[in-house]
This record gives structure tokens, C-alpha cells and sequence, in this order.
């Protein structure tokens, strides 16, 4: 039964996240939550970082977006004439060479919602708002990583990986989103398990095909030793400008942490016209408003250099380096949420305290490949202001 007021209840047996139930008066179109309401959801997503409203198959991407939008007062009005604010990535999101330029579409009523998944749709199938045929493609390891998994391994040991861990943002020009919200239209059951295996100790993960992944970048924080904690406090990370680009024809480790350092990086000169102001410079760690906590937030993939308040700056592949140092305990199997979709959920996480990844391996398109077709919403808008650390 629905009650008059919003009601959240923490996950079972999982590091963090929790589920909430709407209050009847909004119809279940949480964009028409009251303030009082949507305040508690605000702090609720900024506390357990990753919240899940049920049954939200028919959320309209228009109430998407104005969900999204209201947990960031700071995003600039919009302009008449671009239908909206900004979408979490600038215009080179679907450059040729960047390495996110086959992650979906966007809805052409509302282009901040992109539509990602697996599969085709046609154009009047229920739950494709595009009015046309859309071709999904699911992002696999196998195109990022540089040493995937074999065949055998996907296909007889139903081995997956983490696809890349990340934070979604432009991370040039732009200012990170504050909250990401995902909705599974249709998603596959969840009968099908796949593994990951950790290759330097061994250790697994059993997750349902397709689970998205989440990480506390407050336990992440917490975790650390004193030395590294401070050196975390003290240290920003510049990201390299057009970072999806720059990166597109190196190779993530296996984890999804990093890239590997082999010099494939394209030379600044080629890429496409950038701007030394533009070039992000973030802290390390951002602390989160409603809790106060420090959370440990970096794009390994997407990173340049780090510079230390010391005045030390660290190169490309010392930084790589040292960030993974920083960021592989956290994901031992124990500290993942993995979400496993059910059809309907809306998944809202706080992008500023919380790092991502994709897994899963789907079948490509056939006669046998049409239960494990996917169709998803996702939202996040550039904000106004950068993340600080607050001290
Ligand atoms: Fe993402």
C-alpha cells in the first residue's frame, strides 16, 4: 500500500543503497514529488547513494528529466532554443574516435535522456520514444579493455568484466552531474549469472547478466591508509583535454580501473580544437553535502596528471598507477552493489559519490538473441559548479 509520504527502506545485504516507495498523491510519477518529498529523496540518494524506485516502466523521459534536473539548483536555466539544459557529456560525446560514441541515442524530444540497451526495437514498439527503428549495442569489454577475455571464457565460463569504472561526466568544459538517473524499460530476466574474476587475487563476483555495478567512493575514502587518505586530501587530478578521445586507442586494465601505459594516447595535436581553461582540474576527493563525508572520486580512465599540493606533479603513467593503487581495494567483491534489473526500476545515484561500470556479455543480434534485448533511459545533466572538498 502506498502511503502519503515517501518511504525509504535500506537494501538487504548489500554494502549501501536502498529502494523507495512513492506516495500515493504522485501518481507514481515521482517528477511530481512536493518539496517536503523530494527533499527526503534528495538526502536519501545523497546518503545511500544509490536509490531504486520500482514499477517506473512508463516514466515518461520528460518527467525523467525534471527529476533529474530538480537535484541540481546550480544547472543554468535553459535556452529556448536548445530544448534544455546540457546533457552530462559535451558535443563531442558521439565524436568518431571517442570511446563513448557507440553508447546510445538520444531521445529526440528530450535530448538529455539517451537511450542505451541491446538490441533492435522498432519504431512503434512500446518503450522506444524515437519514433524509429533504434539498433543498441550493448558496451562489451572486449572493444576496451586491452587484453579481453577470450572467447571460450565468455561464451563456456560465462566470464564478464567491469567495463570501465567511472564517474559520468564531460570531464572538460563541463562541471560533473550530480545525480544520474537509469530506467530499465526492458531488461532481460534475470536468470542468467555471469562472473567476474579478480585476476590478481582471485577472488570472484556472481552477478546477474547485465548487473550495473556501484562502488562508495565514502567507503573507498574510508578505507584508505592515514598517508594515502592525506595525500588524497592534498592532491588534484587533471584530466587530459577530449578525455574519451585522447584514451581511445589505448587499453583499460582488467579491472576497469585504468588505462594501460604504453604510449597509444592520440597526440593533443590531433585532437579536436580544445582550450588549456577548459581542461578540468578537480580535487580528489569531494565531499558529500549531506553527510559531510570525503568521498574518493576519480575518472582512472580519463586521468592526465596529478599535482600534489607539495607542488609534486605525477605523469601520466605515475598517476595511473597511483590511482589504481588507491582505487583496487575498493572494489573487492564484498564492497560492490551490484544492481541486478528488474523491469521497471528506476535506478537514481549520486554521481558525485558513487563510481559505475557496465558488466555483462549479451548475445549480438540473431533469432537466439532476442530475450537478451535491453532498453534503458539514462539522464544526468552538467551542473553549475565543480566539486570541493570541504576541510
Ligand atoms: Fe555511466
Amino acid at each position: 500500500m502506498h502511503k502519503d509520504s515517501i518511504v525509504v527502506n535500506k537494501l538487504k545485504d548489500t554494502p549501501f543503497g536502498a529502494s523507495i516507495q512513492l506516495p500515493s498523491y504522485c501518481n507514481n510519477d515521482p517528477a511530481y514529488l512536493n518539496d517536503e518529498d523530494f527533499q527526503t529523496l534528495k538526502e536519501a540518494v545523497e546518503t545511500n547513494l544509490v536509490v531504486i524506485i520500482p514499477d517506473q516502466a512508463k516514466l515518461l523521459p520528460k518527467s525523467q528529466y525534471i527529476l533529474t534536473k530538480r537535484f541540481d539548483p546550480s544547472i543554468p536555466e535553459p535556452k529556448e532554443t536548445n530544448g534544455g539544459a546540457n546533457y552530462g557529456h559535451g558535443k563531442e560525446f558521439r565524436h568518431d574516435k571517442s570511446v563513448l560514441k557507440k553508447d546510445g541515442c538520444s531521445v529526440k524530444t528530450q535530448p538529455q535522456v539517451q537511450i542505451l540497451g541491446q538490441g533492435k526495437f522498432e519504431a512503434d514498439e512500446e518503450g522506444n520514444e524515437n519514433g524509429e527503428a533504434i539498433n543498441l549495442t550493448h558496451p562489451s569489454h572486449t572493444t576496451f579493455h586491452h587484453t579481453p577475455l577470450t572467447e571460450k571464457q565468455i561464451k563456456d565460463n560465462k566470464q564478464t568484466r567491469f567495463y570501465r569504472w567511472h564517474i559520468d561526466s564531460a570531464l572538460y568544459e563541463l562541471s560533473p552531474p550530480m545525480v544520474t538517473t537509469l530506467l530499465g524499460i526492458k531488461v532481460p530476466p534475470t536468470t542468467q549469472y555471469q562472473t567476474i574474476k579478480y585476476e590478481d587475487d582471485g577472488s570472484e563476483l556472481k552477478l546477474t547478466q547485465g548487473a550495473t555495478c556501484f562502488i562508495s567512493g565514502a567507503q573507498a575514502f574510508q578505507g584508505l591508509s592515514e598517508e594515502d587518505k592525506q595525500f588524497a586530501l592534498n592532491t588534484t587530478v587533471e584530466y587530459a583535454p577530449h578525455p574519451y578521445i585522447f584514451i581511445s586507442p589505448a587499453g583499460a586494465t582488467w579491472d576497469g580501473l585504468t588505462m594501460v601505459s604504453e604510449g597509444k594516447e592520440m597526440d593533443f595535436n590531433d585532437l579536436p580544437d580544445w582550450e588549456e581553461s577548459k581542461v578540468k582540474k578537480l580535487p580528489m576527493v569531494w565531499t558529500n553535502p549531506t553527510t559531510k563525508e570525503h568521498h574518493l572520486q576519480v575518472h582512472g580512465c580519463c586521468l592526465y596528471k596529478l599535482h600534489t599540493k607539495g607542488g609534486k606533479t605525477l605523469d601520466l603513467k605515475e598517476s595511473r598507477e597511483k590511482v589504481h593503487q588507491l582505487m583496487r581495494p575498493a572494489i573487492s567483491p564484498e564492497k560492490v552493489l551490484a544492481h541486478s534489473w528488474k523491469q521497471g526500476d528506476l535506478v537514481l545515484f549520486f554521481n558525485r559519490g558513487v563510481w559505475h561500470s557496465v558488466t555483462g556479455e549479451f548475445k549480438g543480434l540473431g533469432n537466439d538473441g532476442q530475450d537478451e534485448r535491453r532498453l534503458m533511459h539514462q539522464c544526468n545533466i552538467a551542473s553549475g559548479v565543480d566539486p570541493v572538498t570541504v576541510f
